[in-house]
């Protein structure tokens, strides 16, 4: 049997502009998915899908999984009609939008498969894989999560819009960060509010462009206020973050209203993450008594689950 694992990721600056050759910033988190696959009599691949979910998730996601699955054993030149494969995926992330699920299964599919078939891959190779199981999910995705997936900690990601290699660079802080994360529970398709976003930016350039720009100041500010641990810098960068999806219309009331209990319970800064229209939000706190303060308050105030974390170090 090979086994494999990949974290899960929280976009802290950057979704959806990362799409369009924008940095941007994203933590894995602690919580991982793992892939166990074994080798069966029958040709093709059965798949037991054991991940926690927010209910209806992975009936969504399911025909996306499947292309997913195959883009990885296509990549992997793992060949089902001539040995057929069993895969479970378990481990304690839960299938939600916003923490790169989909993104972690892939990596962690494509190290279960290395370890099974002895393939000598390295992490580059893995994110590879990864990276073309993720465009079962939908068609254009910039690379981040698979990224943040297979690396963990806190990564700095340009995607190369020529479609060359991404720039990414692993970000050491010298404190860790206290941050939460709360689901909306509603899941959202990637490929819709990308494809909508995209026509969007087609329909009015110059909207994009400007909004864009802007971004791109603010994300180096971020950059720069986490090395030197201006948290209440990087808190008011994310708020404004925030604002610039809303106006790219991706954020939605659930989520403007666990953004705003979070900043009303004394979060540093908060923030829609992710694809949007759903999926999570985050925020940061100076300490571990207000991180506690905003969670609850977040339970109380409607959020599906809550995870208390840090990144940084
Ligand atoms: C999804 O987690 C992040 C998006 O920016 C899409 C992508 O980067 O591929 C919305």
């Amino acid at each position: 049997m090979g086994v494999g694992a990949g974290h899960g990721k929280s976009i802290l600056f950057g979704e959806h502009f990362v799409v369009y050759g924008l940095p941007s910033l994203a933590a894995g988190i602690d919580s991982e998915t793992i892939a166990r696959v074994s080798r069966i009599e029958s040709s093709g691949w059965t798949l037991d899908d054991k991940r926690p979910e927010v209910p209806g998730y992975k009936k969504k996601k399911m025909d996306e999984q499947k292309e997913s699955i195959e883009n990885v054993f296509g990549f992997l030149n793992v060949d089902t009609s001539k040995q057929g494969i069993h895969i479970e995926l378990g481990g304690d992330l839960i299938c939600a939008s916003g923490f790169g699920a989909s993104a972690a299964s892939c990596v962690s599919l494509a190290r279960a498969l290395n370890e099974e078939f002895d393939l000598g891959l390295d992490d580059v190779r893995i994110n590879q894989a990864a990276y073309e199981g993720e465009k079962g999910y939908h068609g254009t995705p910039s690379g981040i999560d698979n990224t943040a997936s297979t690396y963990g900690g806190l990564v700095w990601y340009v995607r190369d819009l020529s479609g060359g290699p991404p720039t990414f660079k692993p970000i050491k802080l010298e404190n860790s960060i206290h941050l939460i994360i709360a689901s909306t529970g509603i899941t959202a398709s990637t490929t819709e509010v990308v494809g909508d976003v995209k026509k969007k930016k087609e329909t009015d350039p110059a909207w994009f462009d400007a909004l864009a720009k802007e971004y791109n100041a603010l994300v180096n500010d971020a950059l720069d206020a986490l090395k030197s641990t201006d948290l209440q810098k990087v808190g008011n960068l994310m708020n404004r973050n925030h604002e610039l999806l809303q106006e790219l219309t991706v954020s939605c009331k659930e989520l403007d209203d666990l953004v705003s209990i979070a900043r009303a319970n004394g979060a540093l800064g908060s923030k829609m993450t992710g694809t949007g229209r759903g999926g999570n939000m985050i925020a940061i706190a100076a300490d571990e008594s207000t991180r506690d303060k905003i969670a609850e308050a977040l339970e109380k105030g409607g959020a599906a689950f809550v995870i208390k974390t840090s990144f940084g170090t």
